[in-house]
Formats: structure tokens, sequence, C-alpha cells
């Protein structure tokens, strides 16, 4: 693959190795993603926070390194809050500081938090003298994630999560001024076991859109044998009142997303209206170093939307991509294809393009859409009303023998709403994303299809339906921040 063939609205670095995003924040109408990045390589090591910009979650603009690694010192995951108040003291009230926190790990590999601090806006940073700020001498504490809780009485308080990883804990730690923390409490471990837990999030969010009925939500990225797919992630529902998280009875372990590229997903801080946005690295652990991109590897997921809904079993985690459609796709170039049982439907559709479906199934119906299509084979997304079950079968996309974990097919149920299946697909170059019922089942995967690989093909056994397929063109809007 070369630099051109690269995905349009899903972030990649112009050059060399990206992981995990860092420092997700919206900060005067600008949305930064940090992200693990080495400078000099196009594989894992000499961990930095690269950087780029957004004004619309939908075009990036890459910027210089922000925080970067010396013979002493690696920068692995974190958070940056805006320090509206100056608790900090690394600014002013008048200009508030940006203040990153980071996890420094030291040649002998212990791993501390430390903090960084910008005073332009996000563009230029310093790391704190007084660093690190957090030690536990532990060689597996990390990923920090910071935010500000107010109490139902109003005090506020710095609150930060990190991983104890290989104890599969959640730390939860408080602050005045974020250079001194106070231990509050722990969770877990529970879940799979030979796992790390990695990339902790905790927030608030509100059940069905009640404002007065607010949840919190833990997200843990888990990496290991012990994962189903290596490297997932997972959400509890509970309560939180400043000091410690307890899961709520229905609120138990239940994975985000149901592909197997969907890892390290935080969200922004600062999002104005208390919108939940999530960016994930799109990729899996157990492969990443040996994806065939050049001279970059690595790229993120799409920005989606969190929202809570109650289920009858439990609560469920809805995603919704906020991709703006109207800056990347041209709506004379929508294509509308009609969805007729036993005669399949096929056209170019091109490598870049969002998808909708909506079928109306016949009894014991499947339902089969081949994306990425070419002489090679297909990316296959299936659904069988017989065991109301979503697929995505990757096994034929193209470049799959880059390591035996690869060539996989996953598959999750989806019930039928009224007898009817909507689907939501991305397809952007290497990435294929699904959103189903609603954005309460996701996938996201990898795929390496050779260049020629442009067709869509849908067919079902029965029932009827549309697609429409929306080519993504170069984004219309400015990027930089
Ligand atoms: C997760 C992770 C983090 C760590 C970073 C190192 O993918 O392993 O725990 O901070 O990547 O690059």
């Amino acid at each position: 693959m070369s630099s051109d063939d690269r995905p349009l609205i899903h972030f990649t670095p112009a050059r060399n190795w990206m992981n995990d995003p860092n420092g997700l924040v919206y900060d005067r109408g600008v949305y930064h993603l940090f992200y693990q990045y080495n400078p000099f390589g196009n594989s894992w090591g000499n961990m930095s926070w690269g950087h780029a910009t957004s004004r619309d979650l939908t075009s990036w603009h890459e910027l210089p390194v922000a925080i970067a690694c010396t013979p002493t010192e690696q920068i692995y995951s974190g958070s940056v809050v805006v320090d509206s108040l100056n608790t900090s003291e690394l600014g002013s009230i008048e200009s508030p500081p940006l203040v990153a926190v980071y996890t420094r790990v030291s040649p002998d590999g212990i791993q501390t938090q430390a903090l960084a601090f910008s005073t332009d806006g996000g563009y230029a940073w310093e790391k704190y003298a007084g660093n690190p700020v957090l030690d536990r001498d532990s060689p597996d504490f990390r990923d920090p994630k910071v935010f500000r809780y107010t109490s139902p009485t109003g005090d506020s308080t710095w609150i930060m999560v990190a991983v104890e990883a290989t104890l599969r804990q959640v730390l939860i730690y408080s602050s005045q001024n974020l250079r001194d923390w106070i231990f509050e409490s722990s969770i877990g471990p529970f879940g799979p076991e030979d796992v790390v837990w990695e990339c902790p999030d905790l927030f608030a969010l509100p059940v069905d859109g009640d404002d007065e009925r607010l949840m919190w939500v833990l997200l843990v990225s888990t990496n290991g044998v012990g994962d189903a797919v290596d490297s997932s992630m997972s959400y509890l529902v509970g309560s939180f009142d400043g000091h410690s998280f307890v899961v709520d009875p229905a609120g138990s372990w239940t994975p985000v997303d149901h592909g197997r590229d969907f890892y390290a997903a935080v969200t922004f801080s600062g999002v104005p209206d208390d919108r939940r946005i999530a960016l994930g690295w799109a990729g899996n652990w157990q492969y990443a170093s040996e994806t065939p991109t050049a001279p970059w590897r690595g790229v993120m997921s799409s920005p989606r939307e969190l929202s809570l809904t109650r289920t009858a079993g439990g609560f469920a985690l809805i995603q919704t991509p906020v991709l703006d459609l109207e800056s990347v796709s041209v709506e004379s170039e929508t294509v509308r294809m009609p969805i007729v049982s036993g005669s399949p439907s096929t056209t170019i559709a091109g490598r870049r393009y969002v998808l909708t479906i909506d079928w109306q199934a016949g009894p014991d119906s499947i339902l089969r859409l081949d994306v990425l299509a070419g002489t090679h084979g297909e990316v296959t997304i299936g659904y069988d009303t017989a065991t109301m079950t979503l697929s995505l079968d990757r096994r034929r996309s193209g470049i799959v023998d880059l390591h035996p974990g690869f060539a996989t097919v996953n598959e999750t149920s989806v019930p039928l709403r009224d007898g009817r299946l909507s689907l939501t697909v991305i397809v952007d170059e290497c990435v294929v994303e699904i959103f189903a019922d609603e954005g309460a089942v996701t996938f996201t995967d990898l795929a390496f299809a050779p260049a020629d690989a442009d067709v869509l093909r849908v067919a079902a056994t029965s029932g009827t339906g549309t697609v429409t397929v929306s080519p993504l063109r170069e984004p219309r809007c400015d990027a930089e921040g």
C-alpha cells in the first residue's frame, strides 16, 4: 500500500508508527488529537506524542511532535485538560494552561505520571520541572485519564483514573492542583484473566437523554492471550461519588466493539454541551507491527458520539458516527440501489464511502454485502435472520497472511426491529466500520484489499430494501487549528 492509498477521514500520520489516541481535548473551536508516535520509524518505539488538529472531526491536520521522548524518558499514553481556573499555576487565569498528564517510562522500566503544559492553546509544550507527580515504584502504572468532577454540593476536584495493568485494576486519585495526588480507591480485578488492563476512561452519561438520571461509564482496554480477540475494549456502568466507582448490578462487563481493531479509545474533554465523543486506535496488538502500510503504520477509528440507553437486560452504550458528511460527500454522486431478492445488485463504489442500508427482511433470509470486492475476494458483511447474527468476514479481503490471527470472521447477535435491519457502514481504504442497531453494536476492522478492489455487491435471499452509497471526497473545510 502506498501513502496515496491512505484513508481519507480516518487519521493517519504522514509517516511512521502510531498507536493510542492521547490527550483528546476540545479548546476554542479546535479538536486536538495527540497520539502515541515514533518520530523515527515505522515500528513501535521512541514513544512520543504526535499531534493533529481538526475543526470538524472529519478532516485532520498533522502538526509537529508535541511531547518528545528523550534518552531518559518515553512518553506513554495520557490525557489533556484545560485548567480554566489555573489550579496548577502553570499558566494564568487570563490565559488558562492546557495540562497534559502522561505516563513517563524511565530507563529502568518504572512508570510514573508526569505533566507537560501549554500556554498557547496546545501547540507548544513544556515538561513540568517537578516531574513525576505520581510514583508508585511500579513498572505497570500507566495511562492517566484526568477529568474535573463536581459533587452534588458544587465542590470541584480533579480525578485521575489510571491502570495497574497486570493487576487488572483501575486506580482512582484526586487532586486540587494536578500536581499533588491522593489515592481514593481501586476497581477490579475482574473480567478475563491473562490480560493487561490499559487506557481507562470514566465519565457520566444521561440515561436515555434524561439529565436527571446520570450513570457513570468506565471504559477499559484489555490486551493479552486471555482476551477473546487479543486486544479489545469493554465497559462497565455504575455510580461514582468522587471517591469510588461502584458497578451497577445491571452494568457488568460488556464489549464496546465486535470487530478486531478498536482499542485504547478514550473521550475528548471539554466538548461543549456535555457531548461525549470517543476516538480509538483502529488496531490490534496481535498484528499491529505487521500491517502492510508504508511509510506510515497506524490509523484511528472515526470519532463516535456516545450515549447510554436502558435495555431489558441492562444498559447499552450507543455509538453514533460524527462524520460531517456535508463536507466530505457530494450529494449528486450519491447512489441508491434497490435490494432485489434473489439477484445481487453490483456497482463500482470505489474504496471510500459511507453506505446506509435499510432492509425489510424476509423469513429465513440472508443478507450479504460485499465491500472492497475485486478479483481477489472481498470483505463480507452478512446478516442471517434465522440466528439474528451480524458478521464481518475478512478471510478473503486481500493481504491476510500478515499474521495467522488476521484472517478472521467475527459475529454477534443483532435483533431485527419491526422486521427491519438498518446499518451504516463506513469504508475508507483499509478501515471498515459498521454501526448496527442504532449504534448499540459496532464492528471496526482493518482490511488490506488490492488497489483495484472497488466493487460493492448486495444480495438478499428474500426481503426488500435500499442501499445508499455516498462516496467520500477530500474534505472541503479548513482542518487547521
Ligand atoms: C495501549 C498501550 C498503553 C501504553 C501505550 C504505549 O495500547 O500499551 O498502555 O501507554 O500503549 O505505546
